[in-house]
């Protein structure tokens, strides 16, 4: 009788063992942190989906409701991140839009801050402005620097998809760099940075490249900071889409799913795009001169290349491109704009990660930009992985994820 707690506990424990292990590339720092966190994360997603299936809420309301929970469990103490008592922050809508503005302290008659408008992740459908670490970071990233952080609210999906997020950004932006609004806030027109980590330097980029070539903006920002940012829906065969599949926290497929989510594609697409048959050879629409615009056999290091092979499909799926207009769309995948737009695009920091899916958009828009004339700080951590700059405060603390933010945090220092 005394056996069967026993063997009871032992399954239970093989099962949780088996849920949580997860095979994890040797730089990763801290491996059984994440295995947990990436275990949290994943059964939050199977909850979610489970509770959809019931009929209760769409998937993401429910991941969103536990997110806030996991939120709720961080710890942002004086001495952590996030309390910032010099800080005001007001929450207000800039041509409509809902913005949280941080302002440090006034600095006395005449004297101009910085500016910065970021625009926040989580794969145009989770996160805030107001929430978790964005709000801790912009907060941090006010005070020491003393600048004027505009966070935009953006809408997200289910609620409404491509182009609505990127043209909320875009409104809040022009309203940000008119003349009158900076000078109401005591900015510096000269130095005003648009930045934004993972869908948010998606978007951050965009945006970007559309102030960069709009001749009506008097004031334009004067550098970009893209931190592990989504560039491109072409390939999901580069190298880091390959070697990353399945590293948390950002799985090939989820990202996939995000990217079908955004622009209002048909869920069902998704083994399609991962074989790369919706950019399958046969598309007239996809001219080799927008091939080459993330042709990674060029534009990547034989660092990074490694062994892998380009996966191009001769016919694949026909009708995609116009189901699905926005994989070409530059306002959606910034990485396939021309060199003429990259030309005029601000000063960037790129910040990758080398166990990363999206490693290699950012590391080629760094190299297309150079290219173009712009000068660009790589910035690669060989143990980063997606989303590190969030795990900065206790429990869910990563020593890559505050490097990485002081290195961000100093590039602005010395660049804006
Ligand atoms: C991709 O397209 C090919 C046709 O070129 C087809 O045979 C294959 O089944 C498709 N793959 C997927 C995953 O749908």
């Amino acid at each position: 009788m005394r056996l069967l707690p026993v063997v009871v506990t032992g399954l239970l424990t093989l099962a949780f063992a088996y849920y949580v292990y997860i095979p994890l590339p040797d730089a990763i720092q801290e491996p059984w942190k994440l295995m947990m966190m990436d275990a949290g994360f994943r059964a939050t997603m199977h909850l979610a989906s489970l509770k959809a299936w019931l009929g209760f809420d769409h998937y993401i309301t429910s991941i969103r409701q536990s997110m806030d929970g996991f939120d709720g469990m961080v710890k942002r103490s004086e001495s952590g991140a996030g309390v910032m008592p010099g800080v005001k922050v007001s929450d207000v809508t800039f041509a409509g839009v809902p913005v949280r503005v941080y302002e440090p302290p006034a600095g006395g008659e005449g004297h101009l801050r910085r500016g910065l408008m970021y625009l926040h992740g989580g794969g145009w459908a989770l996160g805030s402005a107001k929430k978790g670490s964005h709000d801790a970071i912009n907060r941090m990233l006010s005070d020491e620097l003393n600048t004027v952080v505009v966070s935009v609210e953006y809408r997200l999906y289910p609620e409404v998809h491509f182009p609505v997020p990127y043209l909320d950004c875009l409104a809040a932006a022009k309203h940000f760099l008119s003349p009158e609004v900076l000078a109401r806030y005591a900015v510096d027109p000269e130095r005003v940075a648009v930045a934004g980590d993972s869908a948010g330097g998606n978007l951050a980029a965009a945006v970007s490249q559309e102030i960069s070539t709009d001749d009506t903006m008097s004031v334009k920002f004067s550098v970009q900071a893209l931190i592990y940012p989504v560039l491109q829906a072409l390939d999901f065969n580069t190298p880091s889409y390959l070697q990353n599949q399945y590293v948390p926290i950002l799985y090939r497929t989820l990202m996939v799913r995000f990217w079908l989510q955004y622009l209002g594609a048909d869920l069902n697409l998704e083994s399609q795009f991962i074989a790369n048959n919706h950019s399958s050879l046969h598309h007239s629409k996809i001219t080799p001169e927008l091939r080459a615009r993330l042709d990674w056999t060029v534009l990547l290091s034989p660092k990074h290349k490694k062994s892998y092979k380009p996966v191009i499909v001769e016919k694949g799926s026909e009708g995609v491109l116009k189901a699905v207009p926005g994989l070409l769309d530059v306002r959606a995948a910034p990485l396939l704009a021309g060199p003429e737009v990259l030309a005029k695009c601000p000063r960037a920091y790129i910040l990758t990660c080398e166990n990363d899916v999206l490693r290699d958009d950012g590391l080629m828009y760094a190299r297309r930009l150079q290219d173009a004339g712009v000068t660009v700080t790589s910035e690669h951590y060989e143990d980063g992985f997606h989303g590190c700059l969030s795990f900065i405060a206790w429990p869910f603390e990563f020593d890559v994820g505050k490097r990485a933010v002081r290195g961000y945090f100093d590039w602005l220092k010395n660049n804006l």
